[in-house]
């Protein structure tokens, strides 16, 4: 159709309130400078509500009180006729007020506003004339609809917990790219959005975002489908852990920056400091590869945050060269609030032996080249041993810390694939018998930035493996070795294997971000480990299988998210002892 053809729809009105359209049955075509004349006044008039077609377009046609309205005749919601809604009185006393009666969101045709609902209604500026109905079809340009797209966007994000936000995030995403946005600037957005209204800094956002976004490289190429749900899933995530935050003010002070200050700042938990290190280093042109190195060394100085902390770097530093300098300043003061806030669990009995063991760690590295002498470590050699055996076992391979990391990453992937889930049914234990899943997944994440960090900075090597052994010595009394863990083999190629399981990532189906985080930090950790050129486990046969079984029976488990029973029960055990 050219685009000045209109064709019209009508039907007649009904006896009270709600007018109805049925079929089409008039064309015709006139067209007017900016504005095309679209029906007849007096036939508008007699019928109240009418349709025409123009191009792709489909508007509604009301006429209320004095006035004529004309709006996208598809609801902004699911797409259903707004020409068989409801017309009532509203804020102008006559009937300006349209309800759509499929899901009753409500729209004023006079100011524009969604009354009840989410998405805006695009409506079409009215002029009558002659005897007509003139509107301006004219479409805004593609930056004001980008534009419009992100504010929708934002009250979206600022309400992801209301019913059917999610799907308002998606559409409004789809209208974003659809007027040319650039996907990668919402993502910009909402970290800015985000940044300051998480009041312990980094969240697991970060870290997934990171992941996502590699994962749309991979599988989303040419998808719009994919495509569109990872970019939903990465700004999403970012709402939830931001909803209904205030926002927690970073300081604002500026030191010059000194690498050893930031650390020690960190270790001090002196936020201020340690966020005026980080504006010395921006303001000096630095970025994150420059900070990386003692954000590396605060977020491994501690067995810290079950392993956060590190995995934290890592993914921050990745999304950073991802999505460019617009972002490094938010990222860089959230993760250092977060380092700064981390607890330090070798603090805790349960963990003091790491102190011993990194003073016990030879102090030279061995010589570039050098041979270790000795068998190598293997993964069998750290099976059911308790934390300080862990530890003292990590210190008999000090001089091959890369064969030491591929051994530990294979012993958390064999206890990952021998986790003793019948723990987590479990309701007369003591709370530090809460285990679940996700202290078996995040072993072999932080050991995968453990490998990153250390890489890059070997001398933080000491610390990041005998964390790794921490992990290993606190998950030893969850396994069961005699687990029958056959149906979790992985029997054909492992390309195959993960192709299927980014095909089931990308329709995740898990409600809480929390649980798609892990399940896709885990999957990427144990791809980059196992499946690419130079993985630490790429040549090991057995602690790659048992990673890749692990990750397939991860994928494959309801995980359970919630104890009533068993949190009643310490709850009572405690108080019982408060006296
Ligand atoms: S389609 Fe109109 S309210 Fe759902």
């Amino acid at each position: 159709m050219p685009p000045s053809e209109v064709t019209v729809s009508e039907t007649p009105a009904p006896e009270t309130g709600a007018s109805e359209v049925g079929a089409p049955e008039v064309g015709a075509p006139e067209t007017g400078a900016g504005f095309v004349a679209v029906a007849d006044l007096d036939k508008l008039r007699a019928r109240r509500v009418m349709v025409v077609k123009h191009g792709k377009k489909q508007i509604a046609l009301f006429a209320a009180g004095p006035k004529v309205y004309a709006c996208n005749n598809r609801c902004p919601h699911e797409g259903y006729p707004l020409s068989e809604g409801t017309l009532s009185a509203g804020s102008q006393g006559w009937g300006c007020l349209l309800t759509c009666n499929w899901h009753n969101w409500k729209f004023d045709l006079e100011s524009g506003e969604t009354l009840v609902g989410s998405d805006n209604l695009r409506r079409y500026p009215v002029r009558l004339e002659d005897g007509k109905v003139w509107l301006d079809l004219a479409d805004p340009p593609p930056e004001a609809r980008a534009e419009a797209a992100l504010e929708g966007l934002r009250a979206a994000f600022e309400r992801h917990d209301r019913f059917r936000e999610y799907e308002h995030m998606t559409r409004e995403l789809a209208r974003f790219m659809k007027a040319d946005g650039d996907p990668l600037e919402a993502v910009r957005q909402a970290v800015h959005w985000a940044h300051d209204r998480l009041e312990f800094g980094t969240s697991h956002a970060v870290a997934t975002a990171a992941d996502w976004l590699d994962l749309r490289d991979w599988k989303a190429a040419g998808d719009p489908v994919a495509n569109l749900a990872i970019l939903t899933e990465v700004i999403g995530h970012f709402a939830w852990d931001c909803l209904r935050e205030p926002r927690y003010p970073y300081p604002e002070g500026r030191a010059p920056y000194e690498p050893a200050a930031l650390v020690a700042a960190i270790e001090a938990e002196d936020e201020a400091a340690a966020l005026a290190q980080v504006r010395g280093a921006l303001a000096a042109g630095l970025g994150f590869a420059e900070l990386e190195a003692p954000l590396a060394e605060a977020a491994l100085a501690h067995y810290a945050d079950f392993g956060h902390s590190a995995i934290f770097v890592v993914k921050t530093g990745a999304l950073i060269e991802r999505l460019g300098p617009a972002v490094t300043e938010p990222l860089l003061l959230a993760l250092v609030r977060s380092l700064t806030f981390a607890f330090r669990e070798d603090l805790i009995p349960e963990f003091r032996a790491l102190g011993p063991a990194l003073e016990a760690w030879p102090d030279a590295p061995p010589p570039s080249g050098s041979q270790p002498s000795g068998p190598p470590p293997r993964a069998e050699d750290f099976v059911g041993l308790a934390i300080p055996a862990a530890l003292a076992r990590a210190g008999e391979f000090a001089a091959d810390p890369s064969g030491l990391h591929r051994a530990l990453l294979g012993a958390a992937g064999w206890q990952m694939l021998h986790f003793d889930a019948a723990m987590t049914a479990r309701n007369d234990r003591p709370v530090q018998d809460n285990v679940n899943w996700l202290d078996f997944t995040h072993a072999v994440t932080f050991g995968n930035a453990v490998g990153a960090l250390c890489a890059r900075h070997p001398g933080l090597w000491p610390r990041g493996l005998l964390q790794m052994a921490c992990f290993l010595g606190r998950n030893a009394p969850y396994v069961d070795p005699d687990l029958d863990v056959a149906d979790w083999r992985i029997d054909g190629a492992a390309a195959a294997f993960f192709d299927a399981a980014a095909a089931r990532l990308l329709d995740h189906g898990q409600p809480e971000y929390i649980l798609s985080g892990h399940l896709l930090k885990t999957f990427m950790a144990v791809r980059a480990e196992t499946d690419l050129e130079g993985g630490a486990l790429t040549r090991e046969a057995g602690p790659r299988a048992d990673l890749l079984a692990a990750f397939n029976r991860l994928q494959n488990t309801a995980i359970k998210r919630k104890f009533t029973l068993r949190g009643a029960r310490q709850a009572l055990d405690f108080v019982a002892r408060e006296d």
